[in-house]
């Protein structure tokens, strides 16, 4: 079966052709388009724009995974498509692109949840992951913990109940005068910074809940920079890298903290990580080694598969297949994982 992804949730406009034989996936093309400089230039996404853009983007985007795949439109059995959660206005472009070809050439559309989108990204290099997995799903919008017991049978444990990670990192490296995404900067600044600096609150982290809360860490160091400037600290280069440092260890600890009290309370056999935030080193190298010391298995999608894109989607409509008619289909920004 061969599948077109399309994923338009956020700032990225992206589409992938995706075939499964047997269990495998195979990968033939995944083009992502980014209208990161538009939203670098105004510190952040701004809905219209980005929809906007992505009006744009969309058919060509299509085009060039079909080519890059040496395939045509009618080569394809069904369009894996995101419909939820997001920004409105860009789910629309591709929910309405995806109904237009199932409607030309009578392709069966398979409606996907982002956020599950994320966690399949693990199934392209791995499919041999076993049940029950445990699921961390890190981005710029949500911080959830699920199980999963078998394909397509997903249950939360917990979420955030204010900032998501990938915003904590995001609005605290706008503070520190960087743009839009912070997390990557954060992630390359706290290599260089001194652990014995500072220390940030590590939120809910002995709550004994599934829950997070990442929103007071922002206020922290807000309070610390004003701190540093009341005193007339210069916030230099090395400043910067102890913040982010801190920032991303507070982070850190708190997701593999919950997600190892989460493997070891539902005994799974596979721990995976997936979303924006999964891109972080700091948090691959501490999941990996807090699982290996439990002896379970960790995964982890590769960095280009972490960040929205097309293919996620279409991986997840492959072990999910449930095609529903394009009239019965519609964007739905508030979509979440069931408890
Ligand atoms: O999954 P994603 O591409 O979009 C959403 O669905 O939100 O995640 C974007 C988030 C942003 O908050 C960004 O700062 C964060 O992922 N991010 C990172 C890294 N790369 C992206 N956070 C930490 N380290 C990274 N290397
Ligand atoms: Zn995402």
């Amino acid at each position: 079966m061969v599948l077109l992804g399309i994923e338009t949730s956020c700032d990225e406009t992206s589409a992938a052709i995706l075939e499964k034989k047997d269990d495998r996936l195979i990968l033939k093309s995944n083009i992502i388009a980014s209208s990161l400089p538009l939203h670098t230039k105004t510190g952040g996404i701004i809905p219209e724009n980005a929809a906007r853009e992505q009006v744009k983007l969309i058919l060509p985007v299509i085009q060039e995974a079909l080519t890059e795949a040496k395939m045509k439109l009618e080569d394809i059995d069904a369009i894996a498509l995101t419909y939820g959660p997001g920004l409105i206005g860009s789910l629309l472009v591709g929910v309405e692109t995806a109904k237009t070809i199932s409607f030309v050439l009578n392709k069966p559309i398979v409606p996907i949840n982002h956020m599950v989108g994320h966690i399949y990204a693990n199934w392209i290099d791995h499919p041999e992951i076993e049940f029950p997995a445990l699921a961390l799903v890190v981005s710029g919008g949500h911080t959830d913990l699920v199980i999963l017991k078998k394909h397509g049978e997903i249950h939360l444990l917990g979420g955030t109940r204010d900032d998501a990670a990938g915003e904590a990192f995001d609005k605290i490296a706008r503070l520190l005068g960087q743009p839009y995404p912070g997390g990557p900067f954060i992630d390359q600044q706290a290599k260089k910074g001194n652990p014995k600096r500072f220390h940030f609150p590590k939120p809910l982290i002995g709550s004994g809940d599934y829950q997070f809360s990442f929103s007071g860490l922002k206020t922290a160091v807000l309070r610390e920079v004003q701190n540093l400037k009341k005193q007339n600290e210069q916030i230099d280069e090395q400043t910067i890298a102890d913040i982010s440092l801190a920032t991303q260890t507070a982070v850190v600890s708190v997701l593999v903290k919950k997600t190892m009290k989460a493997a070891q309370e539902y005994n799974v056999k596979s721990v995976l990580i997936s979303g924006g935030v999964a891109a972080s080193q700091a948090l691959r190298d501490a999941l990996e080694t807090a699982a290996k010391q439990n002896s379970i298995v960790f995964y982890t999608p590769s960095r280009t598969l972490c960040t929205d894109n097309g293919a996620m989607i279409a991986a997840a409509a492959a072990h999910m297949y449930k095609p529903v008619p394009w009239e019965d289909i519609t964007a739905n920004p508030e979509l979440y994982f069931t408890k």
